[in-house]
C-alpha cells in the first residue's frame, strides 16, 4: 500500500514545513516537495492543503478494562482505542496490574489478553507494581527486557495499591540500574486516608469531600518524597496526573537542581477545576478522580509549567466510569465513588485549543507535549512521536482553523456523560493514519478491532 500525503502543512516538535509524505507500508519512505512525480504508481492520495500533518497522538496514562473501585474502567481496549483514532491518538501506554502474590509476568499476561485482537491502535504497557519482595526484584529487568520499560508505584489508596518506601527506593534502584523508570503516583495517602476516615464520620458523604480531603498539600509532599527518594536511588522518577501549582513547585526545584524529575499532566486540570464538584445533586461525581480537581488559580500555573517545560507530557488518565450504576455506587459515601474520568479523544483537540488558539504554546511545543516527548521518554522514539523518514507512517491530518463542540453524548467513548460537555474547541482531527493505514476519515472509523499492535518499548 503506497499513500501520498499531498501538500500538507509538517508539524514536528521542531518544524514547520510544507511538503509532500510519501508512505510505503507501513512507513514513511520519503519527504519533500512535488512527490507525486517521482513516487510512481499510488493507492491512496490524501490532498492535506491548508490542513497540518502532526504525529500521531501518543498517551502514555489509559487505563482501559481497569478493575477498581469495586467495578471496572468502562472502556475496554476495542471502544477505548477507538476513541482514541478519532481524536488522533495512535499510541497508547496502559496500564497492567500486578496484585499481590501474582508474578510481574503473570500480571502482564493478563493484560496482553484484555488488548489482544481488541486494540485498535498501537499500544505499550507499564506495569503498576503492588508486591515485590526481595526476590521479586529481578523481574523488573525481566520486564524491561520484554518491552515493559516504566513501572508505575503508589503512594496512596493504602490496602489497594499503596508500596512502602523501603519498596519504592529498591524498585526505583533496580528498575534505574536497568534503564527503566518508574511512575509514581504521589500523593500522601496515609494523611488522605485519615482526613477521608474524619469527614466520613463527621457526616460529610458528597463528592466535593473526594476534593476536600486531598489537599494540594498532600500531593505536593508526595511529590516531594518521590524525588528525594529518587534522587537517594540515583533514578529517574516520572509524576503522573500532576494537578497543582504547589506540586509543580517541587517538581521546578528539583529541575533546576538538574534531578532527572519529569512530570505530566492533564487536560482535566487545565481546563476543569473545584467548581464542577460544586454542582447540584450528585453531579460533581462525574469529576471525582485522584488527584480531584483543583481551584482554577492553579491552571494557568500548569501552562507555565508545559510552556517553560518543567511539565513534558500531557497524557489523558482516561479511566472512564459511566454515571449511571458506577459512579452511582458512591451516592452515599464519596469515598466509594470510582476514581477516574474519561479524557482520550479530545486530548488533541483541547490541547491545540487551549495551547495553540490561547497562544500559550507554539505548534511544535503542542506536538511535543501531545507525542514526541511521550516518545522519547518512554522509549518509543524514533520510531513513533515524529514524522520522519523510516518512522511509523502514524499522521494525523488537522484541521487548525475549524471549530467543533463538544457533544454531552459521546460518541465514541463507551460512557453515559462528556466530562467537556458543550465546551467550544478550535481544531479538529479529520483523517488518521496509523503505520499507513487510514484509519478514520470523514467522521468514520476505517481501521479495525486487533489492528493495534504491542509496542515492545526501549530503556529510558
Ligand atoms: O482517578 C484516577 N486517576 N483513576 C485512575 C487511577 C490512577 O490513580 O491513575
Ligand atoms: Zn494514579
Ligand atoms: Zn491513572
Amino acid at each position: 500500500m503506497k499513500t501520498l500525503i499531498r501538500n500538507g502543512h509538517i508539524v514536528t516538535a521542531v518544524d514547520s514545513y510544507n511538503a509532500d509524505i510519501l508512505i510505503d507500508g507501513s512507513t514513511v519512505v520519503l519527504i519533500g516537495k512535488d512527490l507525486e512525480k517521482i513516487a510512481g504508481a499510488l493507492d491512496k492520495t490524501i490532498n492535506a492543503t491548508d490542513k497540518l500533518v502532526i504525529p500521531g497522538g501518543i498517551d502514555p496514562h489509559t487505563h482501559m478494562d481497569l478493575p477498581f473501585g469495586g467495578t471496572s474502567s468502562s472502556d475496554d481496549f476495542e471502544t477505548g482505542t477507538r476513541a482514541a483514532a478519532f481524536g488522533g491518538t495512535t499510541t497508547i501506554i496502559d496500564f497492567a496490574v500486578q496484585y499481590h502474590g501474582q508474578s510481574l509476568n503473570q500480571a502482564l499476561d493478563v493484560w496482553f489478553a484484555k488488548a489482544e485482537g481488541k486494540a485498535a491502535v498501537d499500544y505499550g504497557f507499564h506495569m503498576i507494581v503492588t508486591d515485590l519482595p526481595d526476590q521479586r526484584l529481578p523481574e523488573l529487568k525481566g520486564l524491561i527486557d520484554q518491552g515493559v520499560s516504566s513501572f508505575k508505584l503508589f503512594m496512596a489508596y493504602p490496602g489497594v495499591f499503596l508500596v512502602d518506601h523501603g519498596t519504592i527506593f529498591k524498585a526505583m534502584t533496580s528498575a534505574g540500574e536497568s534503564g527503566g523508570l518508574i511512575c509514581m503516583h504521589a500523593e500522601n495517602g496515609i494523611v488522605i486516608d485519615v482526613l477521608v476516615k474524619r469527614a466520613l464520620a463527621e457526616g460529610r458523604t458528597a463528592p466535593k469531600y473526594h476534593a476536600l480531603t486531598r489537599p494540594t498539600r498532600a500531593e505536593a509532599e508526595g511529590v516531594h518524597r518521590a524525588i528525594a527518594i529518587a534522587e537517594m536511588a540515583n533514578s529517574p522518577v516520572y509524576i503522573v496526573h500532576l494537578s497543582c501549582y504547589d506540586a509543580l513547585k517541587e517538581v521546578q526545584a528539583a529541575r533546576d537542581l538538574g534531578l532527572p524529575a519529569y512530570a505530566e499532566t492533564c487536560p482535566q486540570y487545565l481546563f476543569l477545576d473545584y467548581s464542577y464538584y460544586e454542582r447540584d445533586g450528585f453531579e460533581g461525581a462525574k469529576y471525582v478522580m485522584t488527584p480531584p480537581l483543583r481551584d482554577k488559580s492553579n491552571q494557568e500555573q500548569l501552562w507555565n509549567g508545559l510552556r517553560g517545560n518543567d511539565l513534558q507530557v500531557i497524557s489523558t488518565d482516561h479511566c472512564p466510569f459511566c454515571f449511571k450504576e458506577q459512579k452511582e455506587l458512591g451516592r452515599n459515601d464519596f469515598s466509594k465513588i470510582p476514581n477516574g474520568g474519561p479524557g482520550v479523544e479530545h486530548r488533541m483537540s483541547l490541547i491545540y485549543e487551549g495551547g495553540v488558539v490561547q497562544k500559550r504554546i507554539s505548534v511544535n511545543r503542542f506536538v511535543e507535549l501531545t507525542s514526541t516527548a511521550a516518545a522519547k521518554i518512554f522509549g518509543l522514539f524514533p520510531r513513533k512521536g515524529t514524522i520522519a523518514v523510516s518512522s511509523d507512517a502514524d499522521s494525523v491530518i488537522f484541521r487548525p482553523n475549524r471549530d467543533q463542540t463538544i457533544s454531552a453524548q459521546p460518541d465514541h467513548i463507551r460512557v453515559d456523560y462528556s466530562a467537556y460537555e458543550g465546551r467550544k474547541v478550535r481544531g479538529v482531527v479529520d483523517t488518521v493514519l496509523s503505520r499507513g493505514a487510514v484509519i478514520v476519515e470523514d467522521g468514520v472509523f476505517k481501521g479495525k478491532a486487533g489492528d493495534g499492535q504491542f509496542l515492545r518499548r526501549g530503556t529510558v
